[in-house]
């Protein structure tokens, strides 16, 4: 795949922007390689904005930004990919969530990374915790395959709104959570309908299952209600997978209004939302009291609720849940169970421990404190040092702030030149999956160590910026 991608890179020279390239048809027999190997080297080149592929027409040179327009343009990137062929490939690509998950070169500012700092991390408890699960008795016997009764409760009270335990499956954290959910409500081929931008890891998943994520746009509070509709109306998909709180990547929040109508607007669709709530333990110290998971009022069944123990903690203590009430809990037991069985016992008994601890509520906060901090730490050095990037929204949670490019400043570029420079930042890119209305950066607070870390590696984007822009 790599070397096909290279091929076609270099071969990108003798195109005009916009021009087309030879079919995927036409480049398999050209260099003999398959029709995976092709998709995989034109999402590759896609991935780095060296080329645009519109599904049914195919795989062009990218084009050179034109001049912002005035207007709101957000609808097409609904339009355009409204008539995406019906044959969906099954894309398997770990790329965009690679970029949270690989340690960066030693030395490097990681702007990049998806989780806590292990100086943030509840070190001290969490072995505490491991010790005393492994004594516990039958630690290492099989637990139900729903998980522990006692953890499924602890997730339900978390939820609240009146969700019990028995409507409670413990996961693999919250991407074996997206994985089963959108397994257990999707056929292959069907769209279904994401916020743009969004995780890449749920992108991935959508697509490794088949499924043709349709993007709705969204602004700083969040997924566009009248988009949505529109979007419902055009595809008919059955499911929106929606992270209302602490937005990944935007860090919006949905505002009360726009958490009905988005509800609603699945209910008349018939859809499920599968609800993200992957942040709630990392809101900001400065928020205001925060909204209850759309799983605390969903007397239909409307949501599947995602949410896991993995970004307050560690990426390691994969322990997450998914909510669900009718019969699509059955169909989700069932997936869950014929993909992994269960999640390791000791795990889930190391999770109660750590959860019941006196230490929990502390580490709640510290972390609510520190993460505060560091925003603004980092909003203030960016505002100061890096004024060419604009920052639409800070957010009262999350662990990274989502930066605009200006227009003349290629976002491939920014990120190698950075990485020389000896930080490292997430590309906007892999968040959208048609063409993005700008470029991108996304800079995490939480995985570095520290204030001082943050003004080194802001300092190190300055120089990097200064490389690039006359
Ligand atoms: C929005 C979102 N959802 C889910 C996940 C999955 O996290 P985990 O599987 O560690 O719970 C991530 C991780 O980056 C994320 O950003």
């Amino acid at each position: 795949m790599a070397e096909l991608a290279k091929t076609l890179r270099a071969e990108l020279d003798r195109y005009s922007p916009g021009g087309k390239l030879p079919s995927s048809r036409t480049l398999v027999e050209r260099h003999r390689v398959s029709p995976v190997t092709v998709s995989r080297a034109l999402a590759q080149l896609a991935a780095e904005g060296l080329v645009v592929t519109r599904p049914g027409a195919g795989a062009f040179k990218a084009e050179t930004r034109a001049a912002p327009a005035s207007g709101d343009a957000s609808w097409q990137e609904l339009a355009l990919s409204a008539d995406a062929a019906e044959l969906v490939p099954r894309a398997v690509d770990a790329s965009g969530v690679l970029v949270t998950l690989a340690a960066p070169p030693p030395g490097v500012v990681e702007f990049n990374g998806g989780y806590l700092h292990p100086s943030l991390q509840p070190e001290r408890a969490l072995a505490a915790a491991l010790a005393r699960a492994g004594r516990r008795p039958g630690a290492w016997g099989r637990p139900p395959t729903d998980g522990l009764t006692d953890l499924r409760e602890w997730f339900a009270r978390e939820i609240g709104g009146g969700v019990t335990g028995a409507e409670v499956l413990i996961t693999a954290g919250g991407q074996s959570a997206l994985t089963t959910a959108l397994r257990a409500l999707t056929a292959p081929g069907t769209p279904v309908l994401v916020e743009s931008p969004t995780y890449p890891g749920m992108l991935a998943v959508a697509r490794a299952a088949g499924l043709r994520p349709v993007p709705v746009p969204t602004d700083t509070d969040g997924i566009r209600p009248d988009l949505l509709e529109a979007a419902f109306r055009a595809t008919g998909a059955r499911v929106l997978v929606s992270q209302p709180l602490f937005q990944n990547p935007t860090g919006a929040l949905l505002p009360p209004s726009r958490r009905r109508e988005v509800v609603r607007i699945a209910r008349a669709a018939g859809a499920f939302v599968v609800e993200d709530d992957f942040a709630r333990r990392l809101v900001h110290e400065d928020a205001g009291p925060l909204p209850p998971p759309l799983a605390a009022d969903d007397p239909d069944g409307v949501v599947v609720h995602v949410c896991s123990l993995t970004k307050i903690t560690s990426a390691s203590l994969r322990v997450g849940a998914l909510a669900a009430r009718g019969p699509v809990l059955e169909r989700l037991r069932a997936i869950q169970v014929v993909d992994s069985f269960f999640v390791p016992r000791p795990l889930q008994e190391a999770a109660l421990e750590l959860v019941g601890s006196p230490s929990w509520p502390r580490h709640l906060r510290t972390v609510s404190q520190e993460l505060k901090a560091r925003r603004d730490v980092l909003t203030a050095a960016v505002a100061l040092r890096l004024p060419e990037l604009a920052l639409p929204h800070v957010p009262s949670g999350g662990y990274h702030l989502w930066l605009r490019l200006p227009d003349a400043l290629p976002e491939a570029a920014l990120l190698t030149a950075a990485l020389r420079a000896g930080v490292a930042a997430a590309p906007g890119r892999p968040y959208f999956c048609a063409e993005p209305p700008a470029g991108h950066i996304r800079l995490s607070f939480a995985g570095v160590a520290g204030p001082t870390e943050i003004h080194e590696g802001v300092r190190r984007l300055r120089t990097a910026l200064d490389e690039l822009l006359p």
